[in-house]
């Protein structure tokens, strides 16, 4: 056992794991085969679970963090012989309306340079978004975009389990060659009568076929649901990116399913949540809280440090002293590090952080004190 890991598989902190191979899904989306360089076993995990990441990206001071989801299923990447977790990264490019932007830095990165036999830095798996199991009846995994990973993650675990739960795949993407697993999922619904499938290209492209890559072009919509069976009595997994989500969850609620049917996960969209201005006030705030002397408390973890200006939030501060937070997105946007503030004032430095609306709960990750803040963490 390395120092950190337990029996079980599980570590603290950091893991080294070594590329073993990489797979192109789609021509924006590729398959990174991570297996542990210890040799020794894997942690297990539920499907829908993400690992997180520290990248060592040159021309970086402070390794970059992200979060990927594990796309294999648990019985797949436990394997005794050759235990790897698989991660499927779409390579983001730059928004397209402001193309002289650096495209996606991890993504980008992942693509280019991490090739097979380059080691990463991995987190345990963690994550509350996962397949219940232990439910049996219908189930509707709906995907936009990438956001099908942990999604994917689930199909193949109701399969393994020879699970015979009525089960819906349906997923939305640009096209073609950004539609990633479309041949693993589609043969899946022919060998298994209960699983059905539909996949809406919004711009379908020239070499796409109706009824053989796709099934309707558009959006995921109620009617659609309907005319695939789906009731509003089943389980909804929803990922993908927000307009999709917020356009879905609203409607599966004003088609009458229960809120606590409804799971879901936000991919932690950076291009809506950044702009450029952003840096201005985030700087402005983290100046003049320093200059008032402005001291952070760790209330659980028994530590308090003046706050500094060198980080841009308090879960920045935090990780800086060795205090490891709850976090996924780090863009306000999945609520992971939400905590109680238990005295003092923050300040948003994120613009766009869906802020929690319950008073006295603060995401550490897009914010910054106002005046010295004792928190509960
Ligand atoms: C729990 C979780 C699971 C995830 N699982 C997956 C997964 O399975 N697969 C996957 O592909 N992704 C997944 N993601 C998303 C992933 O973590 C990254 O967010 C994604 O890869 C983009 O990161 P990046 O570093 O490439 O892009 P970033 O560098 O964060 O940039 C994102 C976008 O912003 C643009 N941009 C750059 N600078 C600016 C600026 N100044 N202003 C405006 N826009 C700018 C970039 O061009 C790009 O389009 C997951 C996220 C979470 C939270
Ligand atoms: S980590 Fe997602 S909101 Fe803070």
């Amino acid at each position: 056992m390395t120092p950190s890991q337990d029996q079980s598989g599980r570590w603290q902190g950091k893991r080294a794991f070594v590329v073993s191979r990489k797979d192109k899904e789609s021509e924006t989306v590729t398959s990174f085969i991570l297996a542990p360089e210890d040799g020794l076993p894997l942690a297990a995990f539920k499907p829908g679970q993400f690992l997180s990441f520290k990248l060592d990206i040159p021309g970086h001071d402070k390794p970059v963090p992200r979060s990927y989801t594990i796309s294999s299923s648990p019985a797949s990447a436990l394997l005794s012989d050759g235990a790897h977790y698989r991660l499927s990264i779409k390579r983001e490019p730059a928004p397209k309306d402001k193309p002289d932007l650096p495209p996606g830095l991890s993504s980008n990165f992942f693509h280019d340079h991490v090739a097979v036999g380059s080691c990463v830095q991995v987190g345990a798996p963690a994550g509350d978004f996962f397949l219940d199991d232990t439910e049996d009846g219908p189930v509707v995994l709906l995907s936009g975009g990438v956001g099908l990973t942990p999604l994917i993650s689930m199909l193949d675990h109701l399969v393994d389990q020879g699970s015979s739960r009525p089960t819906w795949f349906i997923h939305g993407v640009q096209n073609g060659a950004e539609h990633a697993f479309g041949a693993h999922v589609r043969e899946l619904a022919q060998v298994h009568d209960h699983i059905t499938t539909h996949v809406v290209y919004t711009e379908p492209g020239p070499g796409d076929s109706k009824g053989r890559d796709y099934d309707a072009t558009g959006f995921i919509s109620i009617p659609m649901l309907e005319s695939l069976s789906v009731g509003t009595d089943a389980d909804f997994y929803l990922c993908g990116p927000p307009p999709f989500m917020k356009a879905l969850f609203n409607a599966l609620l004003d088609w009458g399913v229960d809120e606590a049917r409804i799971h879901y996960e936000f991919f932690g969209p950076a291009t809506v949540l950044k702009d450029g201005p952003k840096e201005q006030p985030k700087a402005a705030v983290a100046a003049l809280a320093a200059a008032a002397g402005v001291t952070v408390t760790f209330k659980r973890s028994n530590i308090s440090v003046p706050w500094d200006p060198a980080h841009e939030t308090i879960l920045d501060l935090a990780e800086a002293n060795g205090i490891s937070p709850a976090f996924s997105c780090r863009a306000g946007v999945c609520h992971t590090c939400i905590v109680d503030l238990l005295e003092g004032e923050i300040e948003y430095v994120v613009d766009d952080a869906y802020q929690p609306e319950e008073v006295g709960k603060v995401l550490i990750c897009s914010s910054a004190p106002k005046t010295s803040v004792v928190i509960d963490v």
